[in-house]
């Protein structure tokens, strides 16, 4: 790939997990009237027909790792799980207040931080407390993250006996240097040793999360961890770009400089030949970062244009509502997007109030709707079509003379009224988002706000 095109287009830019991206929410339209509302309205709208989606966050963990972009606590104290599990189980009482009927759980997923932090027996209450007010879907799907270092046989087989089937683990890379680097020190043993137990208890999907453009990381490095990864055989892999955000993160991303991590096209060339090793080794390429064996469900879906993204990542079975609990943890309503409280205490002070501990949000507007339609297609199915939006759709023809330059560097082709993102273009589907993101558009963040699109 010419150099020329890795610097024009590594610009910031978001992943696009939601539209309106988190800093362009409207928070002075949003109230908790409206929010509760709109949940209200989709539940009713969606609840008997598909079910609803939970997306549980467990923030602790025992230690920081220093590229983690994620919402989390450190601490080794284990007696912050009763507590944080009582106010998520109150939290989601709170929304059964809501519904007239019990919610039907399509999916859950148990996010973090980290998950296995808890006792397999505080899991196990959790999901009973959810549970006991609520229908399991005949076929929901239950996923957890799970550390490799610290996921036990008994949280494999506590979570498969109430429903889990699917597990990811976080493996990063296996480079010493880089897990140096990273502080997360994790040998090839403990990651087939979790995905071993996972495959011989029964989950039928196991996935590894790995990145590449982290601290020290080399070509060589790539080639290894897809190696070491593929002799353990999981059914998806996620092959993230690492997301350098210090102005975030502050200290947390530290224990090595800007100068150490890989940018531009050394990071580029890691991407391309980790998704030619991964090619070749008969996994498919689903969405932005996303790998997956023909067979399973997730690659499926994508081959049959049913795939979804939310705050979860990518879904093979979307649901109009997702209900994130937990501290920080965020909720789609389709209508709107509401996030909980980012501070333990006040999310533990709002819920002693009995009120729902969302704190900021945002409800979509008639344009944000269509233009959420275009970037969902893209990020899912990397083609999309507007011919009967183009009447109410101003900016469309701003949007196309953009997509003009993007055909000329080959990352899209024209089809009748709507584009194909290129095998090239692939690489560059933030890039392409953000050429449909009219609040992006109309104002250009004031200071960086989001990761490098490359
Ligand atoms: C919540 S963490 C995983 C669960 C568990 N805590 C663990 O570390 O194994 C989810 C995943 O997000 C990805 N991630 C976190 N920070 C990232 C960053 N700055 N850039 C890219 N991916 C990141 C990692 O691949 C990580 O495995
Ligand atoms: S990568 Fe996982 S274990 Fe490490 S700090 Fe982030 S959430 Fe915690």
């Amino acid at each position: 790939m010419k150099t020329s095109l890795i610097q024009k287009y590594n610009v910031p830019g978001p992943r696009y997990t939601s539209y309106p991206t988190v800093p362009y929410w409207e928070e002075a339209t949003f109230s908790d009237e409206k929010w509760i509302e709109s949940v209200r309205k989709s539940f009713i709208q969606s609840n008997s027909a598909e079910g609803i989606s939970l997306y549980i966050h467990l923030p602790f963990c025992e230690s920081l790792c220093t590229f983690c972009g994620c919402f989390k606590r450190i601490t080794k104290n284990h007696a912050v799980e009763d507590p944080y599990i009582k106010a998520v189980l109150k939290e989601w009482r709170l929304y059964l207040e809501l519904f007239d009927e019990k919610p039907v759980i399509k999916e859950i997923h148990l996010g973090g931080g980290t998950p296995t932090f808890f006792s397999s027996n505080n899991l196990q209450d959790l999901i009973n407390g959810i549970f006991a007010f609520s229908t399991k879907h005949p076929e929901c799907e239950m996923s957890f993250e799970g550390h490799p270092n610290n996921t036990t046989r008994k949280h494999l087989q506590i979570l498969f006996d109430i429903g889990f089937r699917r597990v990811s683990f976080g493996v990063q890379s296996y480079s010493e240097t880089v897990q140096k680097a990273i502080n997360r020190i994790q040998p090839f043993e403990n990651v087939a040793k979790v995905t071993y137990l996972a495959r011989e208890i029964g989950y039928t999907s196991i996935s590894h999360d790995l990145i590449y453009g982290l601290p020290f990381q080399t070509l060589e490095d790539i080639y290894d961890t897809i190696e070491k990864t593929k002799s353990l055989f999981p059914d998806r892999l996620a092959f993230y770009s690492y997301a350098h955000v210090p102005w975030i993160k502050g200290n947390g991303q530290r224990g090595f400089k800007d100068e150490d991590v890989p940018k531009d096209e050394q990071k580029r060339q890691m991407y391309e030949e980790g998704k030619r090793k991964l090619d070749e080794s008969g996994y498919l390429e689903i969405g932005m970062d996303h790998f997956a064996v023909p067979e399973d469900s997730m690659a499926i879906a994508f081959q049959n244009g049913n795939l979804h993204r939310n705050f979860m990542g990518y879904s093979a079975s979307k649901t109009q509502l997702m209900i994130g609990l937990g501290v920080s943890a965020i909720s789609d309503s389709w209508f709107g997007f509401g996030q909980n409280a980012k501070s333990f205490e006040d999310y533990y002070q709002i819920l002693e109030w009995n009120q729902i501990p969302i704190n900021k949000g945002h409800i979509l507007t008639e344009e944000d709707l269509i233009v959420r339609k275009h970037i969902l297609n893209i990020m899912c199915n990397f083609h999309t079509t507007w011919n009967s939006d183009t009447t109410y759709f101003d900016g469309i023809s701003t949007i196309i003379q953009q997509l003009k330059e993007f055909e000329q560097d080959g990352l899209l082709e024209f089809i009748i009224d709507g584009i194909q993102v290129t095998e090239k273009g692939k690489a560059f589907v933030r890039n392409i988002c953000m050429a449909f993101d009219m609040r992006l558009q109309r104002k250009a963040p004031e200071r960086q706000l989001f990761s490098m699109t490359v």
